[in-house]
């Protein structure tokens, strides 16, 4: 899939030229709830750099890899989210990767738009599963409520657990 529009959002594939820096800004508000913030909160900053700039590092990498299909929602010019996901053909099966919404778009419809459009791509693509792992914190919640408003239940949980070495 290329490119997709739904009212004055359009959806389009993630070009790291043009769009790191935004997807940046954006992982930076939205991801106080993830592993490498949660990580710097117990034990301080981690190898002198903010939680923020590992973790976009982190999706960053991931929306670059050459399997990863990775995508930008765009209003009027501005990246506003981002969504991805990878296939795996031989188990008929997409994972859902990093996505996100930037702070003051939250609770318009955007995450579900992507999510949507992310579920079209990987039936188009053939496959007949579709799997996301989400964590299961407060921070977390919109992302869990939006899987199970577009038929996700859970299957199983995973704990992350951490000690200093
Ligand atoms: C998850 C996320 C992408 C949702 O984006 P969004 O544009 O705000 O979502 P939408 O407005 O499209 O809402 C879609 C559904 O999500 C759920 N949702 C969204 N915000 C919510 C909130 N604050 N509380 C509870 N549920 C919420 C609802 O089910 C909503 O459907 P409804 O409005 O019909 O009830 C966004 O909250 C986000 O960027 N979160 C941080 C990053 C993240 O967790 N990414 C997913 C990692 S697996």
């Amino acid at each position: 899939m290329t490119e997709h529009r739904i009212g004055d959002v359009t959806i389009r594939p993630f070009d790291a030229e043009r769009d790191a820096e935004r997807v940046k800004v954006i992982v930076g508000e939205i991801w106080g709830g993830g592993d490498d913030a949660l990580i710097e909160k117990e034990f301080g900053v981690i190898g002198g750099r903010p939680w923020c700039e590992w973790l976009s590092q982190s999706v960053l990498s991931y929306l670059q890899a050459d399997e990863a299909r990775s995508f930008v929602a765009e209003q009027n010019g501005d990246v506003i989210g981002f969504c991805s996901y990878v296939i795996d053909e031989a188990r008929s099966r997409g994972t859902i990767g990093y996505n996100g919404v930037a702070q003051n778009h939250q609770g318009l419809g955007i995450g579900s738009t992507m999510l949507d459009f992310v579920l079209s791509g990987i039936r188009a693509e053939g496959m007949e599963y579709v799997g996301v792992i989400v964590a299961d914190n407060e921070e977390h919640l919109p992302a869990r409520r939006n899987y199970e408003k577009h038929g996700f239940r859970r299957l199983t949980g995973y704990q992350y657990m951490v000690r200093k070495v």
